[in-house]
């Protein structure tokens, strides 16, 4: 870390720009600059010092400028882990030099939602960082409600595999195997087989389905899919996609269809291949409407459902993965300095070319 620059301000005495981070400029505009070090402002704060961060497909939608939540001048980031560097009179779980991974909801544990477990909906957190307040792209992360946000890191932990835990593995895990239903014996397909659809094969497995049918445009994304335990890959592609899938289940199609894309196409081929009885689970962030076949599905007793993540399920999934249940070590493909993080965006964004599913970004 360099000392660059000393801006003042009328609110705080002097702030020194003495941290790298990665910053949002605006649709299609991006750098990485130096940034005013964060301090704990409330006393449910804590100031992190980031280990390892990664980056979110939600964080290439943010650079087409499709979440106008996010505004130019924001830190970008949402996922990592990292070590505790100073805390607020109000932490009491936490304190300076535990390691801890960095959730990519916050939440208050108090309010009305937090307090149904939908932390998504937190009424002073959900998804803000790397949104509406700075992210975890950078040398250090101020995170609010600290107490109920992060999590101690297990001792002799892999940091690669925990980075998975900020988002994807809860993301797969809770919109789309917890919300399927997915159940022993039971029939799955996972539409899209990018770094969520697998985090939902992978989380799937821990249900024991008969069949896990992985579906992607992407022939690569499907050989890993095959040597991730899917049972069957179907090429979304092929006129005949919906029969190859009905063909696997005997005609009846799947008890669980999960939409892990987030295109009209890929939620109304979910309709086509859902069993009487069965559930549409949507993980896919929707920018556009998507058709809804009432008049194929009024008579076929289906569900439907949506879920932000909540992240509910990290201390389960924490366990899982710490017990080897689960390698969420598979999904990383690549590894860059903060330094170079123009270039992980770059393989990231070109990942058909790349064969990138989630890169790592090592922030020392
Ligand atoms: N609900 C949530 O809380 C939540 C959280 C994180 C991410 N997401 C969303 O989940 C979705 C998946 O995320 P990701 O990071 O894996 O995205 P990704 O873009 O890396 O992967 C999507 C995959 O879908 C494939 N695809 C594209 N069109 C297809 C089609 N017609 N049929 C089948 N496959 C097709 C692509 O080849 C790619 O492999 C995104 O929409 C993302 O924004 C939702
Ligand atoms: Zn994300
Ligand atoms: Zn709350």
């Amino acid at each position: 870390m360099s000392i660059t620059a000393v801006q003042s301000s009328e609110s705080e005495s002097i702030r020194v720009w003495n941290m790298k981070a990665f910053v949002y400029g605006g649709p299609g505009k991006y750098s990485l600059q130096d940034r005013p070090k964060p301090i704990v402002q409330a006393p449910g704060d804590a100031v992190i010092r980031m280990v390892k961060t990664t980056i979110c497909g939600t964080d290439l939608h943010i650079l087409k400028g499709d979440v106008p939540s996010c505004t130019p001048g924001r830190i970008l980031g949402h996922e990592g882990i990292g070590i505790v560097d100073s805390v607020g009179t109000g932490v009491s779980s936490f304190v300076p030099g535990d390691r801890v991974l960095v959730s990519c909801i916050s939440s208050c544990g108090k309010c009305e939602y937090c307090r149904k477990g939908m932390f998504s909906h937190c009424t002073t957190g959900g998804w803000i960082l790397g949104n509406t307040i700075d992210g975890t792209q950078a040398e250090y992360v101020l995170t609010p409600h600290a107490d109920t946000s992060l999590y101690h890191l297990p001792t002799g932990s892999d940091e690669d595999a925990m980075v998975m835990l900020s988002d994807i593995l809860p993301t797969g895990f809770e919109c789309g195997v917890l919300n399927g239903k997915v159940a022993p014996g039971c029939t799955v397909a996972i539409v899209g087989s990018g770094p969520i659809g697998l985090a939902a094969l992978l989380t799937s497995q821990l249900y024991s389905p008969a069949q896990v049918i992985m579906i992607d445009l992407n022939l690569h994304r499907l050989e890993v899919a095959k040597r991730f335990g899917a049972t069957a890959t179907v090429v979304s592609s092929d006129p005949d996609a919906t029969q190859q899938v009905l063909a696997l289940t005997g005609g009846k199609g799947v008890d669980t269809a999960i939409e892990a894309v987030g295109i009209p196409d890929s939620f109304e081929f979910c309709q086509t291949i859902v069993a009487p009885g069965g559930t549409i689970a949507n993980i896919g962030v929707h920018g556009k409407k998507a058709d809804l076949h009432l008049e194929n599905l009024w008579d076929r007793n289906v569900s439907i459902t949506t879920r932000l993540v909540d992240t509910v399920s990290t201390p389960t999934l924490l366990n899982t993965v710490q017990s080897g249940k689960i390698d969420p070590n598979r999904l990383v493909t690549h590894h860059f300095k903060l330094s170079n993080i123009t270039d992980a965006y770059d393989t990231f964004g070109k990942a058909a070319d790349t064969h990138a599913l989630k890169v790592i970004i090592e922030i020392d």
